[in-house]
């Protein structure tokens, strides 16, 4: 008679087993991590999620056993029944969970055989990603790529049972949804049914959320997949998923307060450290004034200084041009850093602030009495004390300078900072650092469409402040915008919404829409918020980037079971692929392929 497919059941997980089992008769199963055979003893390390175990096979004890061992090779997937033992102390292994044991065999089954894998299943290869993500499968049963996915497990719970708690309802939103413009470009799902149709795949629930708070819901939250058709970056994919909420009835304060107790209950629980009760929150105009940008990493300072008002009217023509012209020279004061970076760095860094656009970086070197620079020549020694003292400078600084337009200034100098702490290894790696961004522009003007967009996106609210500017001045009106930032990194954002008919279609008036074309694509948020509308607000969290960051990794595909790579396929699939003509005709879409390269 045929063996039974699983003769043996499992009564524990490899990493699990404890002395306290020591004599017992247990069944593990797994896959095979390595096999050494010492003559006549062959030891089998068997592998699952949880960990390892070593399992012993004597010839002079159990022949018939030890000759199916000697078959088995790596990645074999078989269960083991045996008796747990304590090892010798000489053969203790403090690198597995179970290092103190080890496991007699009594019988075993070999459960499916393994071609030899395209890589070692082992930590700390270097194995090329091509390589990784073709067969994701295998890179997914390494110990430290699995690491992620308990913690992000355990992030989602951690959510679900904190907005639980807080009485929110978890509420499932449409994926096949209506394409509407703003934002970034949409993935596209043709119709059958009404054939030249398309649906679009959400970018987030955010209308949706809105609707649920118009109809009483109150307070919800999902766990969202959400698609943008945009460059991929390491920490963004063309979908990813969002810890999506609203809430009615709240201000700024409400939203904010309430999700600093969610992130440091998840700080607590996975990273065992304390976040303060509240994080620090700078307004957009600040977080640019003082760190070029608005998502600043303050795990350090080098904060940017402006000096535009000492180098008004310079003999530096570069400079004094630009301040003439409405832009500002700022500089950043990199302390101690003269004996750390040669002139060709220097050079290095100049190329580095010119993919942003700089036309140039100039540097002063604080040197003992004397200042090396290319520029300070054309300073009077008035103008270099003020510089000096406005910077602080000291022996051995650094001090950087751009100077352009002040989108150009704080891009340069915004990554500079990054940059030069990454070079001269300043972070400590270990620091949480939190912070709220604030008050941000509700628009930005939009130089190749011509007209202004809305920079979080057009259902964020106004400062009540503000609201009288929508016409006369859009450029400063503020939003009741929030950014959380861990790090540097943009973790998540939101917004408290404009909940009234008038106002939205003021809004729709200034970023260009028609009153028809307002209605065309929003008609039904604008219909909806007739019927009474509750004030309200909430955000979404990029959940990978929150993993990502927890996990100390630097790309959030680290985190994502199945990535997509640069170009937006996914390897393993082979997504996206060429479908049928019968499949595409059914769709009435006729393809006009793209040239070849
Ligand atoms: P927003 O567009 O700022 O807001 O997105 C919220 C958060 O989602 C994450 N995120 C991404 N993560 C990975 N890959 C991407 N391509 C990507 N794009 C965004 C970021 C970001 O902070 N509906 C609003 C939220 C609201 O107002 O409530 C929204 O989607 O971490
Ligand atoms: P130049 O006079 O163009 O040779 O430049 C002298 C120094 O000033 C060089 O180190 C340039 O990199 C720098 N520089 C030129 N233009 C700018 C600018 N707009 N902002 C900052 N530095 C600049």
């Amino acid at each position: 008679m045929a063996e039974k497919l699983l003769r043996l059941k499992r009564t524990d997980m490899c990493g699990e087993l404890k002395e306290t089992q020591v004599e017992q008769k247990v069944v593990v199963s797994g896959w095979v991590q390595s096999r050494r055979d010492l003559g006549g003893i062959i030891f089998i390390t068997l592998r699952d999620r949880t960990g390892f175990i070593q399992v012993v096979f004597n010839q002079e004890l159990n022949a018939e056993l030890f000759e199916i061992a000697d078959k088995v090779r790596p990645e074999y997937v078989m269960a083991v029944e045996g008796t747990l033992k304590m090892r010798d102390e000489d053969n203790y292994n403090p690198e597995i969970t179970t290092g103190t044991v080890e496991l007699f065999a009594s019988d075993v089954q070999v459960l499916s055989k393994a071609q030899t894998p395209p890589f070692e299943i082992e930590d700390n290869k270097e194995i090329s990603d091509q390589l990784r993500l073709k067969y994701r499968y295998l890179d997914l049963r390494r110990p430290s790529v699995q690491d992620a996915f308990f913690i992000r497990h355990r992030v989602t719970q951690i959510a679900r049972n904190f907005y639980d708690e807080n009485g929110f309802l978890e509420i499932e939103t449409p994926i096949l949804t209506k394409s509407t413009p703003e934002g970034a470009r949409d993935y596209l799902v043709p119709s059958r049914v009404h054939g030249g149709k398309f649906y679009a795949l959400p970018q987030s629930p955010q209308l949706y959320k809105q609707i649920l708070m118009i109809s009483g819901m109150d307070r919800y939250y999902q766990v969202a997949r959400c698609f943008r058709d945009e460059d991929l970056r390491a920490d963004r994919q063309p979908e990813f998923t969002q810890i999506d909420l609203e809430m009615s009835f709240v201000d700024i304060d409400d939203v904010i307060s309430l999700n600093e107790k969610l992130i440091r209950r998840i700080f607590k629980e996975i990273k065992g450290v304390d976040l303060p009760e509240k994080f620090d929150r700078l307004t957009y105009r600040e977080a640019m004034d003082r760190y070029g940008s608005d998502k600043p990493d303050r795990r350090f300072g080098m904060e940017l200084n402006n000096v535009s008002d000492i180098m008004d009217g310079c003999e530096f023509k570069a400079f004094a041009e630009v301040v003439k012209n409405g832009g500002s020279v700022r500089c950043i004061n990199v302390k101690g850093a003269a004996d750390k970076l040669s002139r060709r760095d220097l050079d290095g860094l100049v190329d580095f602030v010119k993919v942003y656009r700089a036309k140039g970086m100039a540097w002063i070197i604080v040197a003992e009495n004397e200042l090396k620079s290319p520029i300070t020549k054309f300073f009077t020694q008035e103008q270099i004390d003020e510089l000096l003292k406005r910077v602080n400078a000291e022996v051995g600084d650094v001090i950087m300078f751009v100077a352009d337009k002040d989108k150009v200034v704080f891009d340069s100098l915004g990554a500079l900072r990054c940059e030069l702490v990454k070079r001269l290894d300043l972070i400590n790696k270990d620091e949480f650092n939190f912070l709220w961004v604030t008050e941000f522009p509700l628009l930005e003007y939009d130089e190749e469409a011509k007209r202004y967009v809305a920079m979080h996106h057009p259902f964020t609210s106004p400062m009540d402040e503000d609201v009288e500017f929508l016409e006369s001045a859009p450029e400063k009106v503020r939003a009741k915008a929030y950014d959380i930032v861990l790090n540097g990194t943009e973790l998540g954002g939101g917004s408290i919404r404009i909940h009234n008919t008038e106002l939205q279609s003021q809004m729709f008036k200034t970023l260009g829409f028609t009153e028809e074309k307002a209605w065309e694509n929003f008609g039904f948020l604008l219909e909806a918020f007739k019927y009474g509308t509750p004030p309200h607000g909430g955000m979404a969290y990029g959940l990978d980037r929150l993993v990502m960051l927890l996990c100390g990794k630097d790309s959030i595909r680290d985190v994502i079971a199945f990535p997509k790579v640069q170009n937006a396929s996914e390897l393993m699939s082979g997504a996206p692929s060429d479908v049928e003509i019968k499949q595409l005709r059914e769709l009435s879409i006729k393809i006009n392929k793209p040239e070849k390269e």
